[in-house]
């Protein structure tokens, strides 16, 4: 006899009912083999007084069972264990862990799949309680203008008009969106596009990928800096291609030597942050720009222009992007407001020739139909009441006021170890190391003083050693307290690195 007493176990301050319980946990019973098809249940009576419970609760139970097919009802005879149920092998009746070893997941598949060793990325970690993170150069969530959104969201939700977008939507993403898009673009980056140019992606990962995706076959090569944002790196890699790495100075990428390669192969796009090169912050110079242009018109190549922080410009008005020159159909321009109001909103745009963008379309449908309508909407209504530009505004001016506090600290009281450029825009300084430090070893001493360096959003910067011996610390998502605690630190961690080197 199958001890239910001990192996049922019901819990009647749970929230799902006693009956859905008994029935589950039968199931499982039936699912692992101790009661095998054709079995008899005991009696409701017999259950009821053995479990002490009411027995119209094991009636449901079992009436619940008979409804989704595990059992039979035979009248005057009983509950039987369907009898076409394939015969599965017994395993061992669970004993005072009933939900431990019955229902838990495998951590291990039983089948085998891909791995994909070049995408080794970790989890976004979040700050432990009294941490500060350097992070790789994301925005402060804590200025986000989410009270604005929430309302927004809000109107655009209750409007009954607004039902038509709790429906299937248009794939290319939000119609006013689009349009409130375009015209922001043309008008602060000297673009001259239009609404149909325009697909709405969620961040500009996503547009990085459909890019990566519809440019490169297996083998199709795409040139990127040395060093890169990493993450661009494993799509291209992904999507088949191979990486061609090309010198990176203080003018951006070096794009005589993408002329050379063209000159011997066929390759299908070059990935530039022109803005600020990712991740050293470099600006990609005028005469480059021109140049990376007449490039890919002769050889017929692919710019994808990642413009992540086209926002956030200090010193000058920023060089518009090599998209506003555009003549020749070569560029992908891609974006988002992931940096400008916080990561978590995931709305992205790219901007390319209209046979492009169709395609991507059709592409993306098959990951994910479409974006959020609902969000895409109240980020239209937002720009049309001036809200996302006023908030851009607001926090180019709070992260112009940390960059140059971040910089001249990182100066006064760390000049010796670091070498550095104050950026011109940007949430990040590229930090290189003077002396024969290692930056493992800094993240580690790092940590005994409360201080992480990177491993903010799971991608450690492209591991490309001497001679960019350098990696990024964010400073937009501190504020100025902030920023003073963790020189501090960073103070404190070097100078006992320095003397346990003595
Ligand atoms: C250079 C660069 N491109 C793209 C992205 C992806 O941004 P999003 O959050 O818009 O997908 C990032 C994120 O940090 C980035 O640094």
């Amino acid at each position: 006899m199958i001890p239910y007493k001990t192996i049922i176990r019901l819990d009647k301050k749970s929230c799902t009912p006693l009956y859905i319980q008994l029935c589950n946990q039968l199931i499982q019973l039936i699912k692992c083999g101790v009661l095998p098809p054709s079995s008899r249940l005991p009696g409701t009576r017999w259950m009821s007084d053995t479990l002490g419970i009411h027995r119209k609760t094991v009636i449901a139970a079992y009436d619940e069972l008979v409804t989704q097919g595990w059992t039979e009802a035979s009248p005057a005879r009983g509950t039987f264990v369907n009898s076409l149920l394939p015969i599965v092998e017994k395993r061992p009746i669970p004993g005072e862990k009933w939900g431990e070893d019955t229902l838990k997941i495998q951590q291990t598949s039983g089948f085998s799949f891909v791995h994909r060793k070049h995408l080794d990325s970790t989890d976004a970690r979040f700050p432990e309680e009294g941490l500060i993170v350097f992070d790789d150069g994301v925005p402060d969530n804590r200025i986000a203008p989410i009270e604005e959104i929430a309302r927004a969201y809000r109107n655009v939700a209750r409007k009954s008009y607004n039902r038509k977008h709790l429906s299937y939507g248009s794939v290319y993403g939000n119609r006013e969106l689009r349009e409130a898009l375009a015209a922001y673009l043309n008008d602060t980056r000297g673009l001259h596009t239009t609404p149909e140019n325009i697909l709405i992606t969620r961040g500009s990962q996503m547009g990085i990928y459909l890019s990566a995706r519809l440019l490169l076959g297996e083998g199709g090569i795409m040139v990127v800096g040395e060093t890169n944002y990493r993450s661009a790196n494993k799509v291209f890699t992904e999507a088949g291609g191979k990486l061609e790495r090309i010198r990176v100075d203080e003018c951006g990428i070096v794009t005589d030597d993408v002329e050379k390669i063209c000159r011997s192969r066929k390759i299908s796009g070059v990935y530039v942050t022109s803005h600020h090169h990712h991740p050293t912050t470099v600006t990609l110079s005028a005469n480059r720009r021109m140049h990376l242009l007449e490039l890919s018109k002769k050889y017929g190549f692919a710019i994808v222009e990642d413009d992540y922080d086209y926002d956030f410009h200090y010193s000058n008005a920023p060089i518009l992007p090599l998209a506003s020159s555009d003549t020749g159909g070569n560029v992908i321009y891609i974006g988002a407001l992931c940096k400008i109001v916080a990561p978590a909103i995931r709305v992205g745009y790219m901007v390319a020739p209209q046979d492009f963008t169709d395609e991507a379309s059709r592409l993306r449908r098959v990951i994910d139909r479409q974006g959020d309508p609902l969000l895409e909407l109240t980020l239209a209504h937002m720009f049309r009441d001036g809200e996302i530009q006023r908030h851009s505004k607001k926090a180019l001016k709070m992260y112009h006021e940390r960059r140059n506090l971040f910089c001249s600290l990182l100066r006064k009281k760390l000049h010796c170890y670091f070498d550095f450029q104050t950026p011109e825009g940007g949430m990040a300084v590229w930090v290189r190391l003077r002396g024969n430090y290692s930056w493992d070893e800094i993240k580690e001493e790092a940590l005994k003083n409360g201080l992480r360096i990177g491993g903010s959003c799971g991608d450690e910067n492209d591991p490309v050693e001497p001679p960019y011996p350098g990696t990024r610390m964010g400073f937009a998502s501190l504020n100025t307290d902030e920023i003073r605690e963790a020189i501090g630190r960073l103070e404190k961690t070097m100078k006992s690195i320095g003397e346990k080197a003595l």
